[in-house]
C-alpha cells in the first residue's frame, strides 16, 4: 500500500488565524488525514508556522516588538490553537527551524550549481527616508482599477494584480512618504528554464482538483518568467553568497521546503526521512487555498526537480475556494473576520469544523455568517444527529441497559446503508467534504425516518429489540462517518457505546450489540 503524506499549507503566524484560513488549509488536510487513518492508512500529517516574510516586520513594528520574539510567542499561540481545533498534525514546526535554515541553503546550492539561479538587475521600490528597498507589502496606495486599497501587487478589495508603478500614490508602509524607484540586483529562480519539464508534469496530473488545475493552466498561459527568490529585508534567511549578505531568502522559497524539513524533524533519521520524499510509493496530498495554488504546482516543484534528486513533487494538489463574510474574504492582513481564538471562546471546536465543512468551497468562494452557523447547528448537528443519537441511545439504556442481540436481521435500511456508505466513501477519497456531509446529514434523516416510524415504543418485544439493535447500529454507523469531521462528538458516542478500535469499514456493517453506557445530551442547541 502507498504511503500519503498529508500537507496543509503553511499558515502565516503574524496574526491569529481566522476561520478562513482554517478551512482553506488545515481543516480539510484533517479531515482527510483522519478518513485515511480510519481506513488503516500509513499516512503522515505535517504542518508548521510560515515564520518569515516582511509582515512580521511591519507588525512588529506596530506591536513594539522584534520579529522573533513576534513570531515565537504567536506560533505557540496558533499550536494551542490548532490542539483546541483537534487538528491531528503528527507533527506541526515552524519554517524558522535550524533544519530549515540548513535544507533551504543545501537546495538553493544544488538549484545554483545546476545553473537554475541567476543573478537580475531590477527596478525595485524604494523610501528615500526609512533608506531601504520595500518589498510588495511595504507599499500601499490606491487600487488603479477600483480605487480600493493597494497592498503590494495585489488589491486587497477588487483582488486584481498591480504593477507596483501602477498604484496611485504609493507610499511607504513604515513612514508614509512616498516611494522612489532604485536599480538593485537580486537573485531569481529561472523558471523557463523548467518549461517543457513543467508543461510536461502538469499534464500528466491527473488528481489535482478542478481548482487547482484551472488556477495552474491559467498560470502557464501567461508563460514562465523568472522569480526573485531574495529580498532586501532584515528578516528571513540570509543569503549564503557573497554580494547578498544583506538581503534574505523570499518567505516562498523556504517555507515550502518547510514540508521537507518538518518531516526530517519528525522522523529524526536520514533513512525514513528519504523514505517519504524520494519514494515512489509515497502519494504526497497538499491541501491549501487557491491563492497558493502555483507556488504548489508550478514554482515548488521546479525547485525541487531542479535539484536532480528524484525529490517527490505533488501527486494530489487540492486547493479550495476562499470563505467569506458579507462579501469580504476572511484575511488576516486586515484583521477583518472573526480569529479563531474569538471562535472557540463562543462554541465548541466540533460545531466550527462542522459549519466549515457544510460550507467547504470546494470549487467556488462560500459565504459565512452567524446566522449561517445558527441554522446549520440547530437544524443539522443538534436536530438530525445528535437528537437521533440521544433518543436512540436513551431508549436502549432505558430498556436493556445495553443494545440486544439480534441473529439474523433483514430490512431495507441495511442495503441502503451500503449504497451510502459507497457515497460517501468516494467523496472523502475525492475530497469533495461538503456533498460526504450532505449525504451524512441524508442518512441520518433516514435513520430518524426509520426509528420514528417504527415506533418500537409501542411494539412487541421482539419487534422492539429489532428496531433498537438496527437504530443503534446507525447511530455507530454516522458516528464513524462523521468522525473526520467532528472527532470529538463521534468519540463520545464511541465511548457511549464502549467500542475501541473503530474501522471506516465497520460504517457499512450491522455489527454492534452489548452493554452501553447512560448517555449525556451530545450537542446543544445554541
Ligand atoms: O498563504 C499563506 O498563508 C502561506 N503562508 C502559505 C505557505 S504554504 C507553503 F509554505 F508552501
Ligand atoms: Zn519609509
Amino acid at each position: 500500500m502507498k504511503r500519503k503524506l498529508i500537507t496543509s499549507a503553511l499558515p502565516y503566524i503574524h496574526g491569529i488565524p481566522h476561520l478562513g484560513n482554517i478551512i482553506g488549509s488545515v481543516l480539510q488536510a484533517d479531515v482527510y488525514s483522519r478518513f485515511c487513518r480510519l481506513r488503516g492508512e500509513n499516512v503522515l500529517f505535517i504542518c508548521g508556522s510560515d515564520s518569515h516574510g516582511t509582515m512580521f516586520e511591519i507588525t512588529a513594528k506596530k506591536e513594539g516588538t522584534t520579529p522573533e520574539k513576534l513570531v515565537y510567542e504567536n506560533h505557540r499561540k496558533v499550536k494551542e490553537i490548532f490542539r483546541k481545533f483537534n487538528l491531528s498534525f503528527d507533527y506541526y514546526g515552524i519554517t524558522d527551524s535550524e533544519t530549515n535554515r540548513e535544507l533551504t541553503s543545501y537546495i538553493f546550492g544544488k538549484l545554483d550549481k545546476n545553473g537554475y539561479i541567476k543573478e537580475k538587475e531590477v527596478e525595485s521600490a524604494y523610501c528615500d527616508n526609512c533608506k531601504r528597498f520595500l518589498s510588495d507589502r511595504l507599499i500601499e496606495g490606491i487600487c488603479p482599477f477600483c480605487g480600493g486599497l493597494a497592498r503590494g501587487d495585489q488589491c486587497d478589495d477588487c483582488g486584481k494584480l498591480i504593477d507596483i508603478k501602477e498604484i496611485i500614490k504609493p507610499h511607504c508602509v513604515l513612514c508614509g512618504k512616498p516611494i522612489v524607484f532604485k536599480k538593485i540586483t537580486h537573485l531569481f529562480l529561472d523558471l523557463p528554464k523548467f518549461e517543457k519539464e513543467l508543461l510536461d508534469f502538469v499534464e500528466k496530473s491527473s488528481r489535482w482538483s478542478k481548482l487547482a488545475k484551472t488556477e495552474t493552466v491559467g498560470f502557464l498561459k501567461q508563460g514562465l518568467k523568472p522569480r526573485a527568490i531574495t529580498r532586501d529585508a532584515t528578516w528571513g534567511f540570509k543569503v549564503p553568497r557573497k554580494d547578498y549578505e544583506n538581503k534574505v531568502f523570499y518567505v516562498w522559497f523556504d517555507a515550502p521546503i518547510g514540508y521537507l524539513s518538518f518531516t526530517k524533524e519528525y522522523c529524526g533519521d536520514e533513512k525514513e526521512f528519504e523514505d517519504w520524499w524520494k519514494n515512489k510509493d509515497t502519494e504526497l496530498v497538499q491541501f491549501m487555498a487557491k491563492d497558493n495554488t502555483i507556488f504548489h504546482s508550478i514554482i515548488f516543484p521546479a525547485m525541487l526537480k531542479g535539484c536532480r534528486e528524484n525529490w517527490k513533487v505533488v501527486d494530489r494538489l487540492v486547493s479550495c475556494g476562499w470563505l467569506r463574510t458579507e462579501g469580504i474574504k476572511f484575511s488576516k492582513s486586515r484583521g477583518k473576520g472573526l480569529t479563531t481564538e474569538e471562535a472557540l471562546k463562543k462554541y465548541p471546536a466540533d460545531y466550527w469544523r462542522f459549519v466549515l465543512i457544510s460550507l467547504y468551497p470546494e470549487q467556488n468562494d462560500s459565504v459565512f455568517s452567524m446566522e449561517i452557523l445558527k441554522e446549520t447547528i440547530n437544524n443539522e448537528f443538534a436536530d438530525i444527529i445528535g437528537n437521533f443519537v440521544h433518543r436512540v441511545l436513551s431508549f436502549c439504556y432505558s430498556n436493556y441497559k445495553e443494545v440486544p442481540k439480534i441473529d439474523f436481521v433483514e430490512d431495507k435500511i441495511l442495503e441502503e446503508t451500503k449504497k451510502i456508505y459507497r457515497e460517501i466513501t468516494k467523496n472523502f477519497e475525492e475530497c469533495r467534504f461538503q456533498e460526504a456531509l450532505k449525504n451524512i446529514i441524508h442518512y441520518g434523516k433516514i435513520s430518524n425516518a426509520y426509528f420514528n416510524n417504527n415506533e418500537p415504543w409501542k411494539k412487541e418485544e421482539e419487534e422492539k429489540k429489532k428496531i433498537s439493535f438496527i437504530s443503534a447500529n446507525l447511530v455507530k454507523n454516522l458516528a464513524i462517518l462523521l468522525y473526520p469531521i467532528v472527532p470529538k462528538f463521534s468519540k463520545q458516542v464511541f465511548d457511549f457505546l464502549e467500542v475501541k478500535n473503530i474501522k471506516w469499514e465497520n460504517a457499512k456493517e450491522f455489527d454492534f450489540s452489548g452493554k452501553i453506557k447512560e448517555l449525556k445530551p451530545l450537542v446543544d442547541k445554541l
